[in-house]
């Protein structure tokens, strides 16, 4: 750590100041020694340059394991590719010029990918984690001038209140035991107009789910070499059938569903992120972006935007409640008169999704592409082709076919329609934009 860390730390027991006692530094790092409460007197140690702030890894054991068997695979720096930083900005919508200069906490930086990206892009950033990824990060960007890292436990953080600029959180709330507490622990460390970013899981089918914990509730319990050789031997036989032209047809397309096994092109990543899902104790699949939007709330946070599901969102902290809630409004849509554009099992899906919303009445038309279906019935409606609908007699036209989804798409952007205002897909409605707006309005 570098000793200037200690200004941001408190005791994560009582609150009070820590002082530093160390032997010394070596290039402006403290490597040894150890930070003491002023209050309580509670000692933590520093262990090759890490701030203890828990006495071992409790229920994160997994992934001390993943992240120094696997501690340098996702690095760009040291893979070469952009891969981390291109999802970092997926799921954080963060851009250099938000960091730069800006002091970041990585909540659960594992083996310090993002660490990695934020310092390079100019933030003083500290990143936690409650397993032993943080000798993993120490060493990949320890050294850095501008980069801390700590080994603590989200739900008992060693910060000041009200520090940091920019808070993220990628893939780790929901490894924990109570994925809205733990993220509730984050918005009072942020300064007032400060930013924070989590992704979280949010998957909905149910084969998946109870197949991934069914597995979990094995090799959460196996050891972590007898786990490892297991994904191994899976990523071994089956990532090459499941990239195969096979996969398209069913009974295959199923097979995926209950024995998940990551595909990437490089094969320590395919194993690392088939380990990464078979063996987390806890794993928290529900956070829909409903759900996360509540805790927003709960928090205070405004300008929330939805930067996709499952679920990338990010809020900020504004104590004089000047932002408005949702940074993009949502399009007005229970009062909307809506078009269903696909007459197949897509479209059957989606009247069922609106007559669930209770909006099955407000469907003015069934659309579809294929000339042979005109004229028909579906539904208690008759199919008719797009371009016969007046603008005038709709609102919201629901995209109902996955096959056709980019080129509908396209179709409605001709036809001068906006996506997420005028058009959108079932998962948009039934997912975010119907929940959202009545979470909104309750
Ligand atoms: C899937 S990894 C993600 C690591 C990193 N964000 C990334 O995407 O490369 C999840 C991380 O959350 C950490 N974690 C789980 N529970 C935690 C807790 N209570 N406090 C701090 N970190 C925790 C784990 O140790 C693990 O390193
Ligand atoms: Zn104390």
């Amino acid at each position: 750590m570098k000793p200037d860390l200690v200004r941001l730390l408190c005791c994560p027991s009582c609150a009070d100041d820590l002082t530093l006692a160390t032997p010394g530094t070596v290039d402006g790092q403290v490597h040894e020694g150890a930070l003491v409460c002023r209050g309580c007197t509670a000692s933590y140690p520093i262990v090759r340059g890490i701030p203890r702030f828990v006495e071992s890894d409790g229920y994160v054991g997994s992934f001390s394991y993943e992240w120094n068997r696997w501690n340098r695979v996702q690095l760009d720096v040291a893979n070469g590719r952009t891969e981390s930083e291109d999802t970092f900005i997926e799921k954080t919508g963060l851009r250099p010029e938000d960091l730069r200069g800006k002091l970041v906490l990585d909540v659960g930086c594992g083996a310090g990918r993002f660490l990695d990206i934020a310092s390079r892009w100019g933030a003083r950033v500290v990143g936690i984690d409650y397993s032993f990824a943080v000798e993993a990060s120490q060493t990949n960007v320890g050294s850095r001038d501008n980069v801390d890292v700590l080994q603590a436990d989200v739900f008992r953080l060693p910060f000041k209140p009200e520090i940091f600029d920019v808070i993220f959180s990628i893939g780790v709330l929901h490894h924990t035991r109570d994925t809205r507490e733990a993220f509730l622990r984050l918005p009072p460390l942020l300064k007032n107009g400060g930013t924070i970013a989590v992704w979280l899981y949010y998957y909905t089918d149910p084969v998946y789910r109870a197949a991934s914990d069914f597995w979990r509730a094995i090799f959460s319990r196996v050891p972590n070499g007898l786990a490892y050789a297991w994904c191994w031997l899976l990523v071994t036989l089956f990532a090459p059938l499941y990239t195969s032209a096979l996969m398209k047809k069913a009974p295959f397309w199923h097979l995926p569903r209950v024995l998940p096994v990551n595909t990437h092109e490089d094969f320590r990543w395919r194993v690392l992120d088939t380990f990464d899902w078979w063996t987390p104790r806890y794993q928290d699949k529900d956070c829909s972006p409903t759900r996360v939007l509540g805790w927003f709330q709960e928090a205070g946070l405004r300008d929330a935007e939805i930067l996709d599901y499952p679920t990338a969102m990010r809020a900020r902290r504004d104590d004089a409640g000047q932002l408005p809630v949702l940074h993009d409004s949502l399009p007005a849509l229970e009062g909307a008169r809506y078009v269903v554009f696909g007459a197949g099992a897509g479209g059957e899906h989606a009247l069922r999704t609106l007559e669930a919303f209770g909006l099955a009445a407000q469907v003015v038309a069934v659309c579809d592409n294929a000339p042979a279906k005109a004229g028909t019935p579906f539904h208690g409606h008759t199919i008719r082709p797009f371009a016969s609908l007046a603008r005038e007699d709709y609102d919201f036209v629901i995209i109902a076919s996955l096959p056709g989804r980019a080129a509908i798409a396209r179709q409605l952007n001709d036809a001068g329609l906006v996506e997420r205002r005028q058009f959108g897909t079932v998962e948009f409605i039934a997912d975010l934009a119907l929940p959202v707006t009545r979470l909104l309005a309750a």
